[in-house]
């Protein structure tokens, strides 16, 4: 078919509606600076359905006054270009204007149940998934497709929009696309620009702890002390590494669980430099 490319939601719906019906509609909501982590979740929709829209938004009400929303990166060129070639029918990037049009003070927002957002990065990162819930229940809204996908990298954000969806009855599927690393482990992220070679080298260590908690449940160790040990005394090695947490919760409720009885969520957060970066496991014995 035909790339559209559209920065309104007019010329989003009128785009939509040379498409349907009755076709199936996949969504990928991103921020752009797009890798293969969004390229994965990008192919999963091509697979899955017959329309394929991606959004790229740098959403500002998720980004706390202090955060990095300015330096942000931005390669929208690029992102086009990787989208036409993945066969993407629709990109939409709106403007902020175009998204919140009466300004971002005393909007009406989506507010996730505080029992998901008070802990992992919500801790550090107040308000950040109220911000998140509200600018993807938007774009389900406008865009209404049968399926949206998600990167397993950010369980939290998963298991919030998978609540809000389920609370909010909306009618659409949620679906979890797995981690895409580099061929060292590293998660790849958007933020992963911001690292020196130093400071890369050093950000190995959360996979790496990660892998090390990963073998200790393999062979049997299901407590979480002992798998948050594994991981806290691996990074304890790297003093330019600050950790944030290391949790392990229900991957669904985050719930922190104080051992593995079905599945859990082993998650962990740490500052290197000044970028934060996030990595997290599924540790399943069914
Ligand atoms: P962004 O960070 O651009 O991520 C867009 C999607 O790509 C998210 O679902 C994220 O989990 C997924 N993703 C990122 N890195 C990945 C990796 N290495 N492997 C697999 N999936 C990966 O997340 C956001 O944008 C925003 O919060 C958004 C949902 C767009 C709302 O503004």
């Amino acid at each position: 078919g035909t790339f559209h490319h559209v920065n309104t939601i007019v010329g989003l719906q009128t785009a939509l509606s040379h498409l349907t019906p009755p076709r199936t509609i996949g969504f990928v909501p991103t921020m752009g600076a797009l890798h293969r982590g969004h390229q994965s979740l990008i192919e999963r929709a091509r697979q899955d359905c017959d329309v394929v829209v991606v959004s790229i938004f740098i959403n500002p009400l998720q980004f706390a006054p202090h955060e990095d929303l300015e330096r942000y990166p931005r390669s929208l060129t690029a992102d086009l270009q990787l989208c036409r070639d993945l066969g993407v029918d629709i990109v939409f990037t709106p403007s902020v204007h175009e998204l919140y049009p009466h300004g971002l003070d005393g909007l009406t927002t989506v507010d996730p149940p505080k029992q998901l957002t008070s802990g992992l990065c919500g801790r550090s990162r107040p308000g950040h998934f109220r911000g998140v819930a509200t600018v993807v229940l938007k774009l389900l809204h406008i865009i209404q497709p049968d399926r949206a996908y998600f990167g397993q990298k950010d369980a939290q954000q998963l298991a919030i929009i998978r609540r809000c969806v389920a609370d909010l009855n909306l009618d659409v599927e949620i679906i979890a696309c797995p981690i895409v690393r580099d061929s060292d482990g590293l998660a790849l992220s958007s933020r992963n620009q911001y690292l020196s070679e130093r400071e890369r080298a050093t950000a190995l260590a959360l996979s790496q702890a990660l892998q090390l908690a990963t073998q200790a449940f393999r062979n049997g160790c299901v407590t979480a002390a002992i798998l948050r040990q594994q991981v806290t005394s691996h990074l304890q090695q790297f003093p330019d590494l600050r950790l944030d947490y290391a949790e392990l919760v229900h991957p669904d409720t985050l719930a922190p669980l104080e051992q593995v009885d079905t599945v859990g969520l082993l998650a962990i957060a740490a500052w290197v430099g000044n970028t934060r970066l996030i990595d997290n496991c599924l540790l399943d014995r069914r």
